[in-house]
């Protein structure tokens, strides 16, 4: 099969496996990840934009936040439906390596991918919870998962392993200090590392006006 023809498979697929998503994993989400890779990739003159856009797409069709803390339920779901398309098997195992790898898993967790795309990979997810849109996402996810928006007697944890991040039902603004500030430093391209300045600075503003709110400041 042609890859235009797998690409396009793929995300009509994709868009009916995330169909009514109110967690910021929609199908909206993939095709910002998928557009921002490709545009890291292009700037950077680095990877294979077939296997980026795949990778992208399919990053999120399992994600272990939402299939009770299973890690390999993404890659292996992944996995099936490129098998389904007889894509190759080396193309098949490095997108299910990248969607292993590409997930936040807590801030004393290391987590640099192991190739280029899934570098790339990685830096488009993460600016995407960054920002604006970042925010946006941050809190319908806290919704979504029962998390309250804010609560101050409980401080921000750094967490040390990923089975202690995966259990942590933090606030969302405690998420901010947990993962979404901690993200600038640890982008893997220079590009990204750039759009992540400009995201860095709408987090951190945002924060400064949520407590001056809170504290009736403002
Ligand atoms: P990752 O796999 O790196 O977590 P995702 O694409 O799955 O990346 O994005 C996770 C999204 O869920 C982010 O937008 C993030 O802000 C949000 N999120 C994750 N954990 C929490 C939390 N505890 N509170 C609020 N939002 C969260
Ligand atoms: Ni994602």
């Amino acid at each position: 099969m042609k890859k235009q023809s797998v690409l396009q498979k793929t995300r009509v697929y994709v868009q009916k496996v995330l169909r009514g998503d109110s967690s910021g994993h929609d199908f909206s989400h993939t095709e910002r990840v998928a557009k921002l890779a490709l545009h890291i990739a292009q700037i950077e003159g680095k990877g294979d934009v077939f296997i980026i856009e795949l990778a992208a797409l399919l990053h999120d069709i399992s994600d272990w936040k939402f299939a009770g803390g299973d890690e390999n339920a993404g890659p292996k779901k992944a996995e099936e439906w490129l098998l389904s398309l007889s894509v190759p098997d080396d193309i098949m195992r490095s997108v299910a390596t990248i969607i292993r790898e590409v997930s936040f898993k807590g801030a004393g967790v290391p987590t640099k991918p192991g190739s280029p795309e899934g570098m790339i990979v990685q830096d488009a997810d993460r600016l995407d919870a960054m920002g604006a849109i970042g925010i946006a996402r941050a809190f319908a996810f806290g919704g979504k998962t029962e998390r309250a928006m804010h609560t101050p007697s409980i401080r921000p944890k750094l967490h040390a392993s990923f089975l202690e991040y995966k259990k942590s039902k933090s606030s969302t603004i405690n998420h901010f200090y947990e993962k979404l500030l901690l993200l600038r430093p640890l982008m893997n391209t220079k590009t990204a590392k750039k759009i992540a300045g400009k995201r860095h600075i709408i987090l951190k503003n945002y924060l400064q006006e949520f407590m001056n709110e809170w504290n009736m400041k403002a």
